[in-house]
């Protein structure tokens, strides 16, 4: 089973290529260029990986844990 971002029906080693073509190692360029990880982002974590290691994911590939998403306000001590 090829694995793909599902929302935006593109398949991870079509992305790498896409990536190696255009010389894109940074997520946020490659889905500024594609679109993929544009709605759910299940496929963030396989797709960061993939462009870190140059090489296509599988289901059993080990995945970093996700960065926290950045944020002005601390919702622990947000009032209202
Ligand atoms: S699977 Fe990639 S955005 Fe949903």
């Amino acid at each position: 089973m090829e694995l793909r971002c599902v929302c935006m029906n593109l398949s991870f080693r079509g992305l790498l290529s896409y990536a190696r073509r255009h010389d894109i190692r940074d997520l946020d360029a490659l889905i500024q260029a594609t679109g993929c990880c544009s709605r759910c982002a299940t496929c963030k974590p396989f797709i960061r990986w993939m462009l870190a290691n140059d090489e296509v994911p599988t289901l059993d590939t080990p995945l970093p844990p996700e960065p926290a998403p950045e944020s002005d306000s601390d919702p622990l001590t947000e009032t209202g």
